[in-house]
């Protein structure tokens, strides 16, 4: 994998947007080179100009008085406009008469109960529209209102959806945590975010087990006083505690309401939503998105990315969870105000087997599949059986996300998913950007396997050095933005100072990503990396601090560095450097390895669970105490070390690491 990385680096193969694209579509929003090059300098010699006019696209209550009011780092977008981003998901499509088309296309895991043996959902806009209406009246009867915080820990169910958009209908906004972590991560998201109701599953179906979600909120309540309600949605059956008064059935309290809620009518820079991503601290932070601008740039960004055409057939599915940026952008917010049904899946993709996103794809007549890097070299070690037992033929465009894609993952998806007929957009985007910031568009942009390409309409981005001047062609550095867009976060939540220090203090004036990544010739990207102490595990972002603390809160371990290793199916595994109590007198055996990663996955969740962990006297750091991380990354690499050790405190460490896995 090591050797595909760098690969990438000498990759020179350009595939130019195929006939095969054009013929399959009437309309291309974005057709040609010529148009991307008008409306991007566009985009930039007028961006109010520009933004105004994809916001007309959409219904507001009152129109703007003025499109962007900005004082670096502060950006408010449609300043005096109100809109609600609820009414443009849903009931835009009904008053424009589409009320009986398909919304969301549910599938759930299990394959017992249909007559063809799936458990399908197709939701219209009308049947959205309702169970929204009936959901927000539910929560308003909780006492939930304008600018309370709702949080979200459930699975891929359509209620996921349908409560987002309850909240944002009603002016709450929504704190969606990912099924996939542990009660502390529970705890820490509510306290921060001050958020009294849970709205969670009895459990989540995820390769043929339950995962008991609502066991998980119990013992978040048991360590924090907040928490006023549980609203819990029966999806497995399972059994489950239940506290009674404060635990509420979502049938229940929705039987008795009315089908009818008003949409508040929202400020534009009220907030719509948290969303909290893993940092260089140990303190995951509540990215802050808001109501207009998020709205119109997830929504223009999904229709010119995928080329989202209305009443052609289209059919999207985006494989991400929602309790990551991807699903709340690219499973509801964007793709709904584009009136293409969006698909939700509920379980894995390797259950009952290894082709259930290929079925699936023949199933929905999927036109559009949006995945991660990891998710495909997973279906390439999976083999091209799978795969090739389905009719791929429906597909149009294929989209990946997350890290960058090694040029073999790249094109075994263009040939053995996409048939070679299929333009990849390689999105490159943030949770703080809101939605993509550099990606090809399909169609138009000639792409090379590795590369995100040309930045989208109104995104500034540069490749600078830390005085902010931008550099040649091929040099790296750091990748910013040097001016406001509508999808940026407004902050970060309760905290403007590490607003500031994170994304704005590097390079004056100019939002740092903290990727490093260069330009090559023809202006293309090329995503070299975190350079902050954040690693990209299978396309999920972990601060190395959070997993360093886990480690630390076990009663045998005294100090741990955690660093990135290559992986060959999570593009980066998770090495552990750990040094033990002297009053640890137990072995350092495999069987003591996976109580620490056991320990790790029940204080954070499976996704911080260590691939490697060495035990070692002491970690190496250099005179003013720092950890030597880079050192501790090529240790654990196996590459014999590039790196000046010079102020290493203690030389025979070295040695000791490398042998300490043997
Ligand atoms: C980091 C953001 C935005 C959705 C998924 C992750 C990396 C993301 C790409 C890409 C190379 C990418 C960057 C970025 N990243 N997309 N197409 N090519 N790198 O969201 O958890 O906020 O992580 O993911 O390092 O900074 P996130």
């Amino acid at each position: 994998m090591s050797q595909a990385i760098t690969s990438v680096l000498h990759e020179d193969r350009v595939f130019e947007p195929s006939d095969a694209f054009r013929r399959r579509n009437r309309t291309v929003h974005c057709p040609d080179m010529a148009t991307y090059r008008a409306l991007y300098r566009r985009s930039m010699d007028d961006p109010e100009g520009f933004w105004a006019e994809m916001a007309s696209h959409y219904h507001w209550f009152r129109q703007w008085n003025k499109v962007l009011e900005w004082e670096c780092p502060d950006a408010q977008w449609f300043v005096g406009a109100r809109t609600n981003v609820a009414f443009n998901c849903i009931d835009r499509q009904i008053v424009a008469g589409l009320g009986d088309q398909v919304a969301i296309i549910w599938e759930g895991e299990p394959t017992t109960t249909d007559p063809d043996g799936h458990e399908i959902r197709r939701l219209t806009y009308s049947d959205l529209k309702r169970e929204v209406c009936r959901f927000a009246n539910a929560l308003k009867s909780l006492g939930v209102g304008r600018g309370d915080v709702v949080t979200l820990y459930m699975g891929m169910v359509p209620e996921l959806a349908i409560a987002m958009l309850a909240c944002a209908r009603i002016g709450a906004a929504h704190s969606v945590i990912f099924g996939g972590f542990a009660a502390s991560a529970i705890v820490d998201r509510v306290e921060d975010a001050k958020s009294s109701i849970i709205v969670t599953c009895d459990g989540a179906w995820r390769r043929g087990h339950v995962v008991p979600l609502k066991a998980s909120v119990d013992e978040a309540c048991a360590r924090t006083t907040l928490i006023r309600h549980v609203v819990c949605l029966k999806r497995c059956d399972n059994a489950i505690g239940w506290t009674s008064g404060r635990d509420l059935w979502w049938h229940e309290i929705c039987a008795t309401q009315s089908d009818d809620c008003p949409c508040e009518e929202m400020e534009s820079e009220d907030l719509l939503f948290l969303l909290y991503t893993s940092g260089s601290t140990g303190k995951p932070k509540g990215v802050r998105h808001t109501t207009g601008g998020y709205m119109v740039f997830t929504a223009t960004t999904a229709r010119y990315t995928y080329n989202l055409v209305p009443g052609e057939g289209q059919v999207y599915f985006c494989t991400a969870d929602i309790g990551w940026i991807t699903g709340h952008s690219y499973v509801v917010y964007g793709i709904l105000p584009n009136r293409v049904p969006t698909v939700m899946y509920e379980g894995a993709p390797n259950f009952p087997q290894e082709d259930r996103f290929w079925e699936m794809v023949e199933r929905h007549k999927i036109t559009h599949f949006y995945t991660a890097p990891t998710a495909i070299r997973a279906f390439m070690k999976w083999g091209d059986e799978h795969p090739k037992k389905h009719d791929l033929s429906s597909l149009i465009v294929l989209g990946t996300v997350g890290e960058p894609i090694n040029p073999e993952a790249w094109i075994w998806y263009h040939e053995t998913i996409g048939g070679s007929r299929c333009p990849i957009v390689d999105t490159m985007w943030q949770t703080e950007t809101g939605g993509h910031i550099i990606t090809p568009l399909p169609g138009c942009t000639p792409t090379v396997p590795g590369s995100c390409t040309l930045p989208v309409f109104g995104i500034d981005a540069a490749i600078v050095n830390e005085r902010g001047e931008e550099l040649p062609p091929n040099q790296g550095g750091l990748l910013v933005i040097r001016r406001p867009w509508p999808g940026m976060l407004r902050g970060i939540h309760g905290d403007r100072e590490r607003y500031l220090e994170t994304y704005w203090s590097k390079v004056p004036g100019m939002y740092v990503a903290g990727d490093g990544a260069r330009r090559d010739e023809r202006g293309y990207f090329w995503i070299m990396g975190r350079i902050d102490d954040v690693i990209n595990v299978s396309g999920h972002r972990l601060g190395t601090m959070e997993i360093e603390s886990a480690l630390v809160s076990h009663p045998a371990v005294v100090e741990a560095a955690v660093v990135g290793i290559p992986h060959e199916i999570k593009g980066t595994g998770i090495a552990a450097f750990v040094t033990l109590a002297p009053t640890h007198t137990g072995a350092t055996n495999d069987a003591f390895r996976r109580e620490l990663c056991d320990h790790v996955t029940k204080e954070i969740g499976a996704i911080a669970r260590p691939d490697m962990i060495r035990f070692a006297g002491a970690l190496p750091k250099t005179r003013s105490g720092k950890i030597m991380r880079r050192l501790l990354r090529d240790i654990a690499a196996g590459k014999e070390s590039m790196q000046d050790t010079t102020t290493l405190e203690d030389f025979s460490l070295l040695a000791q690491l490398r042998e300490s896995d043997e």
